[in-house]
């Protein structure tokens, strides 16, 4: 979910949906507004889209004060009834929360018996508790303090008082909140994408922080009551970055920008000698550890076993790579040297940043490598790698998942030297050859629009095998495939098809085959033999060198670590266009959001 907020001297209605809009990434299932004036707070909220809250906003409101909410359901169903703006049963307060109020029930029970409820949301619960505060005697602040103390979990949230309209109150624990600054306004956003259209000045909330927000005051304060001064930090995003341009889709615009990101990466990496240059501190860490544990979830975390090929075999340091929901119940014997690189590109992923608590606590060595500077993984982290692939909008992501992998591979690359391992291979020769050869598929765009009608275009299923290098590859492609063409497909290890999903294979079933690893050659072109003879209708996918003459798409040899980078570019735009043929709405896949900032 996300929040917005604005209180100064323009109408809040318009600055309110903009933001939201830029916002809609964290979730799209609910949004709603409220406003507040001499008349009161007045709520417009709708289930879809920002576009369907628009139509129900009445225009000839307005107010000089105002909070949003854009909604990926946790709690509750998505619903006109569920979404955010909630208010308590007397109207006096209104809130917007993003995050999850753990003990919810137990405040229900403890402080609310036999209070009626208009929604089914842990949200609604705490408007009603503060209600009751402040029923009971206590001062709005004071009320609003304690109420933040009750609540166990995490949250972002904004509260508004009719009975002053010259006041935001705003709390945050563990759930991501910026305070925009400007000449005679101050906003609030989960993320400064949704205000810069404003400003490029926020500060920064921590974890437990609550603030009193006017037009023309912050006042920040812990909740044990101790003032807080933050210097702003500028954010240096253009606002022109985070459009669609001439594009149909962001995620088309985002995988034509891949080559142009892994230049930008080779270059941001280089010193003015053509010399690797990364922090000291973390070559030193990586010299140290005698483990590495990679972190990360859907897409990052297939970075991340692409990663711990390369760490492996350039840099030759053990990898276990981990999906960040499992690890913390789950937590493996660790080494006794370890160091633990969370990939993320929001950095605000909550299930990874559970990871992170956890072992900050242990007092490990912490590594984020992500795409957003500032953001909540790289600020605890001890220390942060940028990916530098530009905002990313589409919920399925192409660029920052390439940009990973890049990144991935010059820290093997720099680790390697570090340990005086012998190293021939130029890592920034070899990504710019492999910059080529992804502008060069991207240039194909045709051909994998053809083989998307001929292989999937009446298909419910789909598989994608390879080995090695490229089974982690066929895992990313099966999941763009069904995150937004929703089109069942899974990704195997050639080898583990026949040990039971072959049964699934019948007459026409379609499989993409990926063959960019030379020392695997033979046994995948036997796995496609096992389904052609059981009517698959198979898409090979090769690389040049390795190609045979009847094979459908054949990539430009690159580096045989890197070909992720090349190889993936054809599996994103066969997603890409199934969605477009079958009418799904690419960029905002139904059920998901892009950052999941909820356990
Ligand atoms: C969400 C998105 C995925 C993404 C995952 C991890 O589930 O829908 O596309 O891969 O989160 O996000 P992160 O920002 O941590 O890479």
């Amino acid at each position: 979910c996300g929040i917005v907020g604005y209180i100064g001297n323009q109408d809040a209605k318009a600055i309110l949906i903009k933001g939201l809009e830029k916002l809609e990434y964290r979730g799209y299932d609910s949004s709603g507004i409220a406003l507040l004036n001499e008349r009161g707070s007045h709520i417009y909220k709708e289930q879809g889209r920002i576009a369907a809250l628009n139509d129900v906003i009445d225009q000839q409101e307005t107010a000089l004060v105002g909070i949003g909410h854009t909604r990926w359901a946790t709690h509750g169903r998505p619903s006109r009834r569920n979404a955010h703006p909630h208010q308590s049963n007397s109207g006096r307060f209104t809130i917007v929360h993003n995050g999850v109020i753990e003990n919810f029930e137990e405040i229900k029970r403890q402080f609310l018996s036999g209070v009626p409820f208009a929604s089914d949301t842990d949200t609604e619960v705490i408007v009603q508790l503060m209600e009751k505060l402040v029923e009971s005697g206590l001062e709005v602040e004071e009320a609003f303090r304690q109420l933040l103390v009750t609540m166990k979990g995490s949250y972002a949230v904004a509260l508004l008082d009719n009975e002053d309209i010259h006041t935001i109150y705003v709390g945050k624990n563990k759930s991501p909140l910026l305070i925009g600054l400007g000449q005679d306004f101050h906003v609030i956003a989960s993320d400064a994408m949704a205000m810069l259209q404003l400003t490029n000045q926020f500060v920064e909330l921590m974890d437990e922080e609550m603030v009193i927000l006017r037009q023309h005051s912050k006042t920040i304060k812990t909740l044990s009551g101790e003032l807080m001064q933050r210097r702003p930090f500028q954010v240096k995003l253009d606002a022109s970055d985070i459009e669609k341009g001439i594009y149909p889709h962001y995620m088309l615009k985002e995988i034509d920008e891949q080559p142009f990101v892994i230049r930008k990466i080779v270059s941001k990496y280089q010193d003015g000698n053509g010399d690797l240059v990364i922090d000291s501190n973390i070559r030193n860490s990586m010299k140290e550890a005698d483990r590495i544990y990679i972190i990360a979830c859907g897409t990052s975390y297939h970075a991340g076993l692409v990663g711990k090929q390369l760490i492996e075999k350039i840099a030759e340091i053990p990898v276990e790579t981990h999906i960040a929901s499992e690890f913390l119940y789950n937590r493996p014997i660790l080494s006794k040297h370890p160091l633990f690189i969370f990939i993320s590109q929001s950095g605000e992923t909550a299930d990874s940043r559970g990871v992170l608590v956890a072992i900050k606590q242990l007092g490990y060595p912490t590594l984020t490598i992500t795409n957003v500077p500032g953001s909540t993984l790289s600020r605890e982290a001890n220390f942060t790698l940028l990916t530098h692939a530009g905002p990313e909008i589409a919920v399925a992501s192409t660029k920052a998942y390439t940009a990973q992998i890049a990144v991935l591979a010059i820290l093997a690359f720099d680790s390697a030297r570090a340990k005086g391992i012998n190293q021939e291979t130029n890592p920034f020769h070899e990504l710019s050859i492999a910059a080529n050869a992804m502008e060069i598929m991207i240039n194909r765009k045709e051909m994998m629009e053809e083989n998307v009608w001929k292989y999937l275009n009446a298909s419910r299923t789909c598989f994608f095998i390879g080995r090695s290098m490229d089974y982690y590859a066929c895992l990313e492609g099966a999941l763009k495939l069904k995150e937004i063409s929703y089109i069942q497909a899974e990704g195997f290890a050639g080898g583990e098809l026949k040990h039971g999903t072959i049964a699934l294979i019948e007459e026409g079933t379609p499989v993409i085959a990926l063959l960019t690893q030379s020392h695997i050659r033979g046994n995948i072109r036997s796995n496609v033999q096992e389904v052609l003879a059981r009517g698959a209708h198979v898409c090979m996918i090769s690389m040049e060198g390795m190609e045979e003459k009847h094979d459908q798409i054949v990539l430009p040899a690159i580096h045989e670590h890197l070909t992720p980078l090349v190889s993936v570019i054809p599996l994103q735009l066969i997603a890409y266009y199934a969605a477009v043929y079958r009418g799904c709405d690419v960029d905002k896949p139904r059920n998901l959001a892009k950052s999941v900032t909820v356990e």
